[in-house]
């Protein structure tokens, strides 16, 4: 894979969360100002689908299950948050919105085992 198209900076709300399939793999992509941040679409906490439950303001996104943080600009962590934010590269060209995809980024979780004592 490479550099996709996915979308026009237009198609994307100031402070807006958005999510798209590229080529089967879920990005979704965060605008601020003019800046745009392509990031997997689950909270690195419990899963949280980031574009239903997600706020970005200001530049920095929250997930409102628990209050994960992030600065958008980094993806590093911010308030509770104990994970940074894995990130695609974009570019913008004129208006449209490219985003490197080369595989899925995904977290990894720590399964929860209630037998473990
Ligand atoms: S699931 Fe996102 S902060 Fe907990």
């Amino acid at each position: 894979m490479s550099w996709k198209r996915i979308c026009s900076l237009g198609d994307l709300q100031q402070d807006g969360l958005r999510q798209f399939d590229v080529d089967g793999i879920p990005i979704v992509l965060a605008r601020f100002d003019d800046e745009v941040r392509a990031i997997p679409p689950a909270c690195p906490h419990m899963e949280e689908p980031l574009a239903q439950s997600g706020l970005c303001s200001g530049g920095m996104l929250t997930c409102t299950k628990h209050l994960w943080q992030w600065d958008l600009r980094t993806g590093e962590e911010r308030g509770d948050a104990e994970k940074p934010l894995l990130m695609y590269d974009v570019k913008l060209e004129g208006d449209d919105v490219h985003v490197f995809v080369e595989h899925e980024l995904e977290y990894e979780y720590e399964e929860e085992d209630d037998d473990d004592d």
